[in-house]
């Protein structure tokens, strides 16, 4: 078991996964793109169950991005009940477990109410928990967080020569989200996807070939063992 290799006293405080090559899983095996995006369920019930074994404390999944409304309508039908049954049949195995969920994402009229609502429930009930903090981005885009951001600021009249990027965190989403640590890509495509882009300006990138309905709590283990063996120096020289 690789959770021995893990340093438990330099973990990344923030992880972040693009969980890619569910369609691509379920291609190679005849099946349909939705049933690849099923399979991925347990892949993120184990991945969350890794990060709690750790101890991680914030821990951010990429669930659906405002560009994937390109899909066909099926899949977007799919997926939208996927999230809002996920959500209803786990939170309050979540719950017991210690997880904090939150979403960050555009709540626009082109998500279900109903899906709105199980989003606001699942976070009301599990917002005493400290264990894990569980954001899953929804209908979620980088750009568009920073956008919606400096929206904010402009409507405060603030004066140009006050903007800070500290001003620009304190709009996001998710203002109490830490910068990401470890941001970490399933199914060997290298490309960041309008994720996190702000939080993750000093993050480690790591690229795994693994597609997401394979990708096991070892996988996040091992992923961590990298990042711990890396430099990490914020543009300044080694320590
Ligand atoms: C990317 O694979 C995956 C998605 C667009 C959706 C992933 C969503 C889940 C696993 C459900 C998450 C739910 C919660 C509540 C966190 P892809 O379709 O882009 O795969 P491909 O690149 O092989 O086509």
């Amino acid at each position: 078991m690789s959770l021995e290799k893990v340093d438990k006293k330099r973990l990344p405080k923030h992880i972040a996964c693009v969980m890619d090559g569910n369609g691509r899983w379920a291609k190679q095996r005849n099946l349909k793109r939705t049933d690849g995006h099923a399979a991925g369920e347990e892949a993120l019930m184990d991945v969350i169950e890794g990060a709690l074994d750790m101890g991680v404390e914030w821990l951010t999944l990429y669930a659906f991005s405002t560009e994937n409304w390109r899909r066909p309508v099926d899949e977007v039908r799919f997926l939208m009940q996927f999230n809002e049954s996920i959500l209803v049949r786990r939170r309050d195995e979540l719950n017991d477990m210690g997880v904090r969920i939150r979403f960050i994402g555009r709540r626009d009229r082109r998500v279900p109410k109903r899906l709105l609502k199980q989003m606001d429930e699942s976070t009301a009930l599990t917002a005493g928990n400290r264990r894990l903090t569980l954001t899953i981005a929804f209908n979620y885009g980088a750009q568009a967080e920073i956008v919606d951001a400096v929206k904010q600021i402009v409507e405060k009249n603030v004066s140009a020569s006050s903007v800070t990027a500290d001003m620009i965190s304190k709009h996001l989403y998710d203002p109490e989200m830490p910068e990401v640590d470890l941001w970490i890509r399933t199914s060997g495509e290298y490309r960041i996807s309008n994720y996190l882009i702000w939080q993750s300006a000093y993050a480690e990138l790591i690229f795994l070939e693994t597609f997401w309905p394979d990708m096991r709590r070892t996988h996040l283990f091992d992923a961590v063992v990298e990042f711990q063996g890396r430099n990490r120096r914020f543009g300044g020289l080694s320590s």
